[in-house]
């Protein structure tokens, strides 16, 4: 088992174990003296993994009721966040008892939110079943939900009182979805680790699970550091979206239909390089890139993706920051006119 003690405004600690799952009660009871919870899942995640944590929790004396919601980013709304609202209700669930986030970052980032609003707040436990949720959504405390105007624009900071991240749980995914956590993962090599960036490029979607542990545990040792230098992201916590101004511009732009958030992120970060970065950190990121399958480029034309990048939330004013790689392992936060930056992404 390793464990990562995150120093936030509300300290907790991320545990990555294979088994963790079965593990559930007796390390939430260590967090926790209440003895009744309710569990958000989505219907593919509830019928492979909401019965072991059922009986897990059971063996620690702690009673819970199951909230399970269609899967897939259009639930995180806020006609699913009422009925949870309500679920939460009937359960009679007081400000002592906790919620449990079990699945990707869908459910994570809508319980969050619920958790963070029911009763003006509630603990939470984040159990991350796809790969982007244990490397990235389940840590650091950003929770929201989508409204008709865009994505993630009503949410809070509310840090989870526990992350369990079980790996065994991501032999389920399908390797898209896989694939769209390791875009994050090399992100984070990108970033700040050249030889978690080594270690990605040496594997691929087929022997990944060999080193997933190790991987998984440098990711969110990653962002620990990050968020606790900048838990309400006014600054270093920007390094955290390279590629995703960009990304976000490509979802957009396919409308959040057949065109996955881990796409985005992988050509985004491919085409940031090419425009800022030396060619032979270009090449390397490029075939890290398609090792798994992930795009390296767009179809969409650059002029049609920088109005998106215009309404990008690290736009400030008539300014943006952006995140540039000029080596392997050391990310940049840049700012610069939007002007400029259209000229740059267009040249
Ligand atoms: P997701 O939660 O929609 O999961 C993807 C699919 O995988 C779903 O169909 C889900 O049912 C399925 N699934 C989940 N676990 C599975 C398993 N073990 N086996 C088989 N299938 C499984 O998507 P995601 O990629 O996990 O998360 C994307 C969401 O996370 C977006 O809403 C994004 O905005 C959010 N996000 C939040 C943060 C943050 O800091 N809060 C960071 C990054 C992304
Ligand atoms: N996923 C970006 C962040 O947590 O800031």
């Amino acid at each position: 088992m390793k464990k990562i003690s995150v120093k936030t405004s509300r300290p907790y600690e991320v545990i990555i174990q294979r088994g963790g799952l079965s593990r559930a009660g007796e390390l939430i009871s260590a967090v926790t003296t209440s003895k009744k919870c309710v569990i958000i899942s989505d219907d593919i995640v509830a019928p492979l993994y909401a019965e072991t944590l059922e009986r897990s929790l059971s063996q620690s004396d702690i009673s819970s009721s199951l909230f399970v919601f269609p899967n897939g980013e259009q639930s995180k709304s806020l006609s699913t966040l009422g009925k949870i609202y309500d679920h939460l209700c009937s359960s009679n669930l007081t400000r002592s008892d906790f919620i449990i986030a079990l699945g990707g970052g869908v459910v994570g980032d809508i319980t969050g939110f619920a958790a963070a609003s029911y009763l003006r707040g509630l603990d939470f436990i984040q159990i991350p079943t796809t790969l982007l949720a244990q490397v990235d959504s389940s840590v650091g405390g950003k929770t929201a939900i989508d409204i008709s105007g865009g994505k993630n624009l009503v949410g809070a900071f509310k840090q989870p009182a526990l992350v369990i991240c079980d790996s065994d749980t991501l032999k389920t995914l399908p390797p898209q979805t896989l694939a769209d956590g390791m875009a994050e993962s090399i992100k984070y090599g990108m970033i700040k680790d050249s030889e978690l960036f080594d270690l990605i490029s040496d594997h691929d979607l087929s022997t990944i699970d060999q080193v997933m542990d190790q991987m998984v545990y440098t990711c969110i040792d990653i962002k620990r550091a990050v968020v606790e230098n900048d838990e309400f992201d006014h600054g270093e916590r920007m390094l955290l979206n390279f590629g995703h101004t960009l990304g976000h511009a490509m979802e957009g732009w396919h409308n959040y239909t057949n065109y996955t958030h881990g796409m985005g992120v992988a050509a985004g970060m491919c085409i940031m390089s090419s425009k800022t970065a030396p060619a032979e950190v270009t090449e390397r990121l490029k075939k890290c890139v398609e090792t798994y399958g992930l795009p390296t480029d767009t179809e969409a034309p650059m002029a049609e993706l920088l109005p998106f990048c215009a309404t990008d939330k690290k736009c400030l004013s008539d300014r943006i920051n952006y995140i540039v790689c000029e080596k392997i392992g050391c990310g940049e936060i840049r700012n610069a006119l939007v002007s400029d930056f259209n000229a740059l992404m267009e040249g």
